[in-house]
């Protein structure tokens, strides 16, 4: 598979790039960034659009802000796209939904596919004990900037498709008792953590805990390898890490 790595620069674009190299079946046809161009051992393009070779995938781990070009890019050359930035904003969100109409898009807020394991097993979780307390722990370095982590909301929304009625208490900082419905989040930011979440399963009578630790934020590239072979070949549509879990 010929690759092309926008936000090639970045810690993760750099990681990726490293993956393909050890792996016989793909190989990166054009790095694209707008940053430390002249830094770079490889030719670097500073506008997606500049690339005109042939591709089977982008794998994008730029800045959401360049979702909106990104996609023109991929529709217009008909290039499937796996989408790894995070914090997009509604508007951005959109226009991946309607992307996805015309070419394979790949979106997942977390390319882990342990936290995509585990996703499902709270799932399973939440509707066996439907009465139970669950709350959510993450714990980051101290240099991330959003609170709670965007995984600890993928957790909690896939335990809300299971109860509709939950209501995310982020923080915890008011008196009073907790209600059922609410999910508790709780953000710990400390030293070089690259990244924890645990979802722990009250039911009074017996407790769940189900973590995820990552050791290495190339775990992320790896899950983006897996999610541009995954939309090889495929239709287009909307695809996440479910689909690779369940195909
Ligand atoms: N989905 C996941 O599992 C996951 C995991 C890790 C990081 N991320 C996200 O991936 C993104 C990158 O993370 P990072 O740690 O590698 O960041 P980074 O800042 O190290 O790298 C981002 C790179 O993108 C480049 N860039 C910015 N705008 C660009 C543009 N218009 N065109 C081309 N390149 C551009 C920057 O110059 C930089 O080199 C962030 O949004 C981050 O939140 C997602």
């Amino acid at each position: 598979m010929k690759i092309i790595i926008n936000g090639s620069n970045g810690r993760m674009g750099k990681a990726v790039a490293r993956f393909i190299e050890q792996d016989s079946d793909m190989s990166a046809v054009a790095f694209v960034d707008i940053n430390n161009v002249a830094a770079s051992d490889d030719p670097i393009y500073e506008n997606l659009t500049d690339f005109t070779g042939e591709a089977d995938c982008i794998i994008d781990f730029s800045h959401h802000t360049c979702t909106e070009g990104l996609l023109e890019y991929a529709v217009s050359r008909n290039i499937p796209v796996v989408i790894c930035t995070t914090a997009h904003t509604d508007e951005e969100k959109a226009m991946i939904k309607a992307a996805a109409e015309k070419i394979p898009v790949f979106f997942s807020a977390n390319m882990s596919l342990g936290i995509a394991v585990m996703n499902e097993i709270c799932k399973t979780a939440a509707k066996m004990f439907p009465s139970a307390n669950i709350e959510i722990i993450e714990k980051h370095h101290n240099q991330k900037l959003d609170v709670p982590s965007g995984t600890a909301l993928l957790l909690a929304d896939g335990i809300k498709e299971i109860r509709p009625a939950a209501v995310y208490n982020i923080g915890r900082h008011e008196n009073g008792k907790r209600t059922d419905e609410e999910i508790g989040i709780h953000s710990l930011r400390m030293g070089n953590v690259v990244g924890e979440h645990e979802v722990i399963i009250n039911t009074g009578t017996q407790t769940l805990s189900i973590k995820h630790e990552a050791h290495d934020r190339s775990l992320f590239a790896e899950g983006a390898i897996a999610a541009a072979k995954f939309l090889n070949g495929k239709a287009a549509g909307f695809y996440d890490m479910t689909n690779i879990i369940k195909d």
